[in-house]
């Protein structure tokens, strides 16, 4: 029987990495197998240059998103109307013309803003990057650009470049700088894609003939030019480029011109979402935290703190301290990167309640970081929850039902386990692969040490009466 179940257990490891293998993601399926024509990175280097690579970003686990810009004007509101969806999408859902939108601009004066103050924040919160929406599908780039003059530089009267300031207290603050940039999506260029919402049901799903032109001219003459000035004008930034919304437009051709840039930056990472069938870095998961990961596979959850990614003045659905903190475990536990987003005002202010939140996590990290950093995912697995033999999810797989008792992340020689509910007298733990030589609560200045036991196939770790954080408290088992 033992045999048998060990043989099922590994059966399930593998099928899940092969789902995950070929995730589908944003709207792009990759195969892997295509060669491409113009080799990326990822293509050509060995495991060892890869791990190199990718060293700094899978230490650092927690990131800061930030989406800002003209969307923060109308922030949900566009004729007095509420439009419904995320902020940074409103000229597409409100079918906005694009001299409507663009008008905006001559509007955009963001005096509140502060990049130091943005990046204490970052560092407050305990985050180690920065990912800022330098253009998002609205077309408006929120840095000086010789390639387009609907720019925060040239086309408002703010005339600063945030990336600029942000770029310079990043090197200063020593947190490290990517740059969304919605290659595909341009709802302001000719020629630029669009999802299609609503009615926009012609074939390019635009809604106003301004849009209207050849998609390879708008790369060339617009996106390629721009990602170039991003890629130089930066000193060593950006560390990442998070692409996003691939179409079909972006063919393997189209795409292998764009690779061809990014392999003129050889330790830059970037995502899945580039499209024209590239896989990228990292697996992409929005709004949703997968249930075992992407064994193998590097992968970062983006996620809001309330239901939009841009400023909605109207958005106050703040997720809790304690669902930031739980996500951010249940993440690391399973081997993956929150990347945390923030939507500044108008004004360039970060709303109250983010930067409240924001210093919660980082007053939890600062007790606790060391079970989050750099660790390797879980020895277990079964804590994260179970598959239901009843209810599917929307892909009519069986539905993940995840359990929020406990979690666990991995060191060298410790095994950190984040308890959530504080169990009554010790706390079991069965399946232990390692030996077990010691235990402390890592909040415990004394590390004082807690008595553990052999019980069955496992240990009991004796625990006192009361945890000492109702969010998370970290026990800690050293291993040898
Ligand atoms: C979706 C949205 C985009 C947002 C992104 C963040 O792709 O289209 O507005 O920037 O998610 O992951």
């Amino acid at each position: 029987m033992k045999t048998l179940k060990f043989c099922a257990s590994l059966l399930s490891i593998l099928s899940a990495a092969t789902v995950a293998g070929s995730a589908q993601v944003a709207g792009e399926h990759y195969n892997m197998a295509d060669q491409h024509r113009v080799k990326a990175v990822q293509d050509t280097e060995t495991p060892a240059q890869r791990d190199a690579r990718m060293a700094w970003w899978r230490e650092a686990r927690f990131g800061m998103f930030i989406h800002w810009g003209l969307y923060s004007i109308p922030a949900g509101t566009w004729n007095g109307k509420q439009v419904p969806g995320i902020g940074e999408w409103i000229m597409n859902r409100g079918t906005i013309p694009v001299a409507d939108y663009k008008a905006l601009a001559s509007k955009f004066n963001p005096t509140g803003f502060n990049a130091h103050d943005i990046v204490a924040l970052a560092k407050a919160a305990g985050m180690k990057y920065i990912v800022i929406t330098s253009k998002h599908h609205d077309g408006f780039a929120m840095f000086e650009s010789k390639a387009d003059p609907f720019n925060i530089v040239d086309a408002t009267p703010f005339h600063r470049d945030p990336i600029k300031e942000l770029a310079e207290e990043c090197r200063k603050q020593g947190v490290k700088l990517g740059f969304y940039y919605s290659q595909d999506q341009d709802w302001t260029a000719p020629g630029g894609a669009a999802y299609k919402t609503g009615n926009h049901d012609r074939p390019n799903h635009h809604w106003d003939t301004a849009q209207d032109g050849n998609f390879a001219e708008y790369l060339h003459k617009k996106a390629i030019p721009q990602m170039k000035e991003l890629l130089s004008n930066y000193g060593e930034f950006p560390v990442v480029i998070w692409f996003d919304t691939p179409t079909d437009d972006m063919t393997p051709e189209l795409a292998g011109e764009i690779v061809e840039l990014l392999n003129q930056h050889p330790n830059l990472i970037w995502n899945n979402r580039l499209g024209g069938s590239y896989k990228g870095d990292t697996e992409t998961p929005e709004q949703y935290i997968p249930a075992q990961g992407y064994p193998g596979r590097d992968w970062e959850a983006c996620m809001t703190m309330n239901d939009t990614w841009g400023f909605k003045s109207y958005d106050m659905n703040f997720k809790s301290t304690e669902t930031l903190i739980r996500n951010l475990v249940d993440i690391a536990s399973k081997g993956g990167n929150y990347l945390l987003n923030i939507g500044p005002d108008s004004k360039g202010v970060v709303p109250a309640a983010e930067v409240e939140r924001l210093h919660a996590v980082g007053k939890w990290l600062d007790v606790n970081g060391e079970a989050i950093y750099g660790t390797k995912p879980t020895l277990f697995g079964a804590e994260a929850g179970s598959f239901s033999k009843t209810e599917k999810d929307k892909e009519g797989k069986p539905k993940f039902i995840p359990a929020w008792n406990w979690r666990s992340t991995t060191g060298p020689d410790k095994v950190y386990i984040e308890l959530f509910s504080w169990p009554k007298g010790s706390f079991h733990l069965d399946n232990v692969s390692r030996e077990v030589t010691g235990a402390y609560l890592l909040a415990d200045q004394n590390h004082t040490a807690l008595k553990v036991t052999k019980s069955g196939n496992g240990i009991d770790v004796a625990l006192p009466a009361k945890a000492l954080d109702s969010i998370a408290t970290v026990l800690v088992l050293s291993t040898k």
